[in-house]
Formats: C-alpha cells, sequence, structure tokens
C-alpha cells in the first residue's frame, strides 16, 4: 500500500500542506479547542464494525461481535457501536457499568474477566451479564453465589488456553503454560463435568490468544487446538455449545510499511474449519463470537499535540510535545510505533531527524524516535495516528497533568465527548486528615 492510500485509509489527507481528518482541517481544531487532544472519528469506527460484520456473515451466518471495551471506553463510542448492533466485552465491573450507562441490555454484554472476587460474581450475576470463567475454583464459587442467591444456574463459559499465543509484545501474548489466562487442556474436562454436576444446563467456551497480531498465520494452531478441545468436550460430556467465542486480537497497520490484515485469511484460517464442525452436528448450533478491540477503535482516533520546544543538543534534534506518555503510554511501555506527521506541512524540502518527546520528568517519555519530519518550529502542530485503542483508556494524571479532552467527528460536525481534567479533579478524591489540617 503506498502511502498516500495508508494515510486515506486512515482518512488523513493533506490538502495545500495542511493535515485534514475526517475532511476537518486538524490546525483549526487543535487552535479552537486547545492540546494535546483526542480526536475520534466516528465514520471509522462505524466502517471497520462493519467491515468485521460483513466478514462474519459470509463465514458463519450465526455470530455475533462483541467489542473489547477495554480498547476505548467513551459512552459515545458505545452507543456507536451498539447502534451499529454491536454487543460488548468487558474486562472488570466497572466496564460492565459503563456499558450499562451507555443504555445497552445486560444480554449484548459478556464479562471476560480474570481472578474475579465474589463480589464480581455478585455483580455480574445480579446484571444478568453472562461470565467467561478463568479457573476451575471460580466455578465453585460463582455455583454457590448463584445457590445463596436462589438464582437459576443456566448458563456457564470458561476461556481455555490454547498455548499457542500472539501478540505485538510479549505483554500481550495471552495464551501459553507460563500465562496467567485460561485453563489448560488438561483440566477442560474436569471443569465441564463439574459445571454439569453443579446444574449448569447451557455451556459456551472462550479464548483468546492475544493483541496487536498482524500476521493471520498466528492464529492457526490455536484454533486448531481449540476446535479439537470443543469436539472432546461435546463427544465426551454430550456438550452442546451455544457459543463458541475466538475472542480478539486483530492488529492495524501502525507503520506505513505495514499492511491491513487481510479479513478473509483470517476468515479462512478461524471459521472454515469452525463452520464444518458445526455442519457435522455434534456440537449443538452455536453462535459464534468474536471480541475485536483495537481494530474496530484504533485507527478511528488521532491525537494533536503543540510543539512547544526544539531542543538541539549538539547531538540530537529534540521536539517537545505538550502529550507524554501520560497521554498515550504505548510507545514507553510496549515500544509500539505510532506514525507521527505535522499538521502545517510547511517546508518539505528540508527533512530532519528528531526524537519526539513528552513534558513527563522521564527519559523515557519518547513518543516516536528518530523521525524524519520535514524542519519543525516551536509551535507547530503535529498529529499521532491510531490512537483510539488503549490510547486514552491508559493515558494517566502522572505528572499532575489532567488527562485531555475527546472531540468526536461525525459528518462534519464536532462535538466534545469528555471534558478535559481540570487542576480540581487532580485533587478531588483525597482527604487530609484532621491533624494536618
Ligand atoms: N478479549 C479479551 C479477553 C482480551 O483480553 C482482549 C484484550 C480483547 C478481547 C481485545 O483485544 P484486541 O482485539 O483489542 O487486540 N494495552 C495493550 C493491549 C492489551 C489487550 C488486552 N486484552 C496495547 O495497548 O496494545
Amino acid at each position: 500500500m503506498n502511502y498516500i492510500d495508508w494515510l486515506d485509509r486512515k482518512d488523513l489527507e493533506y490538502r495545500d500542506g495542511n493535515l485534514y481528518f475526517a475532511n476537518l482541517n486538524t490546525l483549526e481544531i487543535a487552535k479552537k479547542f486547545g492540546t494535546p487532544i483526542y480526536v475520534i472519528n466516528e465514520q471509522k469506527i462505524r466502517e471497520r464494525y462493519r467491515e468485521l460484520k460483513d466478514t462474519l456473515n459470509l463465514g458463519y451466518k450465526r455470530n455475533k461481535i462483541y467489542y473489547a471495551i477495554k480498547s476505548n471506553t467513551n459512552l459515545s463510542i458505545l452507543k456507536i457501536l451498539v447502534s451499529e448492533g454491536s454487543s460488548l466485552d468487558c474486562s472488570s465491573t466497572g466496564e460492565i457499568y459503563t456499558c450499562l450507562k451507555s443504555g445497552v441490555s445486560p444480554d449484548r454484554i459478556i464479562y471476560t474477566g480474570n481472578m474475579f472476587t465474589n463480589n464480581d460474581f455478585k455483580f455480574a450475576i445480579d446484571n444478568n451479564v453472562l461470565t467467561n470463567l478463568d479457573s476451575y475454583s471460580q466455578l465453585i464459587r460463582l455455583a454457590k453465589i448463584y445457590e445463596k442467591k436462589g438464582k437459576d444456574k443456566s448458563i456457564i463459559s470458561f476461556r481455555f488456553n490454547p498455548e499457542f499465543g500472539a501478540g505485538h509484545h510479549p505483554h500481550t501474548i495471552t495464551a501459553g503454560k507460563e500465562i496467567k489466562f485460561g485453563i489448560l487442556e488438561n483440566q477442560m474436562i474436569k471443569a465441564y463435568t463439574k459445571a454439569k454436576e453443579l446444574g449448569f444446563k447451557k455451556f459456551g467456551i472462550h479464548q483468546h490468544i492475544g493483541s496487536g497480531i498482524i500476521d493471520t498465520k498466528n492464529y492457526e494452531n490455536p484454533t486448531e487446538k481449540f476446535l479439537t478441545i470443543i469436539e472432546k468436550l461435546s463427544s465426551q460430556l454430550g456438550i452442546q455449545f451455544e457459543f463458541v467465542d475466538f475472542g480478539g486480537g486483530l492488529g492495524i497497520p501502525y507503520h506505513p510499511e505495514q499492511d491491513p490484515i487481510d479479513l478473509n485469511i483470517y476468515s479462512e484460517i478461524v471459521f472454515t474449519r469452525f463452520k464444518e464442525i458445526v455442519e457435522k452436528g455434534e456440537i449443538g448450533e452455536p453462535f459464534l463470537f468474536i471480541e475485536p478491540g483495537r481494530y474496530i477503535s484504533a485507527e478511528s482516533s488521532i491525537i494533536l499535540t503543540q510543539i512547544n520546544t526544539i531542543k538541539d543538543n549538539g547531538y540530537k534534534l529534540f521536539a517537545g510535545l505538550d502529550a507524554g506518555f501520560n497521554t498515550l503510554i504505548r510507545p514507553t511501555l510496549y515500544g509500539s510505533y505510532h506514525h507521527i506527521i505535522v499538521c502545517n506541512q510547511r517546508n518539505k524540502e528540508k527533512i530532519l531527524k528528531y526524537d519526539i518527546v513528552g513534558p513527563i520528568c522521564e527519559s523515557g517519555d519518547i513518543l516516536g524516535k528518530e523521525r524524519d519530519l520535514p524542519e519543525l518550529n516551536e509551535g507547530d502542530y503535529l498529529a499521532i495516528l491510531d490512537a483510539g485503542a488503549y490510547g486514552f483508556t491508559m493515558s494517566s494524571s502522572y505528572n499532575s497533568r489532567p488527562r485531555p479532552a475527546e472531540l468526536l467527528i461525525n459528518d462534519g460536525n464536532i462535538f466534545k465527548i469528555r471534558n478535559e481534567e481540570t487542576f480540581d479533579d487532580l485533587i478531588r478524591n483525597q482527604i487530609v486528615p484532621d491533624y494536618l489540617k
């Protein structure tokens, strides 16, 4: 894919040297609303959801997409996706609360947490939310809570750890013997047997192998293993599955040299054999679920940020921004690449190498290392791309820097969907004991 097309995929283009995002001039947005700021393109979220939905519909009709809200929890984003027909995947009770606040009904929420407390289970049961269990011991605790509440034990699901994981960074690989998630093969029969004994009548199954997977081949081994265990559970225990959840993980092209994932190949690897197995009629007529986060939200957003300092220390050029790892932690935490481009492209001829750094008091506050950019000046604006997934949700107020605002662009109109934090927000929950007053 050439560079212009790569930008176009993200609704970015230069018009007379000015960067436009979703048809709006980024310089005007930055000047009007201030920086740093997250800017989200509603159309892109809808587009990515529809691409996935079309792929699923072609692969296997009985399907549901559960958008993994951890990638972007803004209520407006949830409402956009719910209006598309999406269901929602949560990793905590706080996320369930957020989903319910968005107005979605509980039967469109799935709770794929880990290390659940009894209070987590109570919250899920009270709100009629389906949970994917992450250990055998949790089954016993969950059953007891159902019994105490006098509620019917209807459906149960376990997360399988297929021991083949993948991801853009070791921290985002979620399968393997050394990894905390899910139940290994040797405990699966025991888990479902016990669930039946305890009176659960309907069954689902789940796996999620990791996040930021750009090479679809990585899905081959875990899918094979997943399907094998599903067939085994059906043949040995007579289980008919209500749903089979293949998790999320689909990556996006953060770097201009990366091509987007081929959804047809993904579908071929993940769903074709699944469909064959279902057609054999031995595992029931399950719904197929997937739980994508990044694929839907990442490319929808940019961060607009202003350069306050250009420093030439004699060895290196630094461009110092008002956004730092408090705003976007992925480069610092995972060494992730986020493409950075100028909003006002004045001097295309003179290309210089910059370290793009933030204002946080740590040397690791680098958003882009050794980036070739047209000569930059103090006061210029930059756009950090693909910030819509795990951007705002992982931001912090470290160094007592209030979190930024979020804007939503819909059809050429701009809506503020989150206010920037204030200094008061920074100290809001603190309590000074009387003796210190
Ligand atoms: N389902 C489960 C059970 C998950 O744990 C995750 C992500 C997803 C779905 C969605 O994965 P996705 O489609 O977005 O790859 N903070 C890291 C990513 C951590 C993902 C954690 N789990 C990052 O910034 O790359």
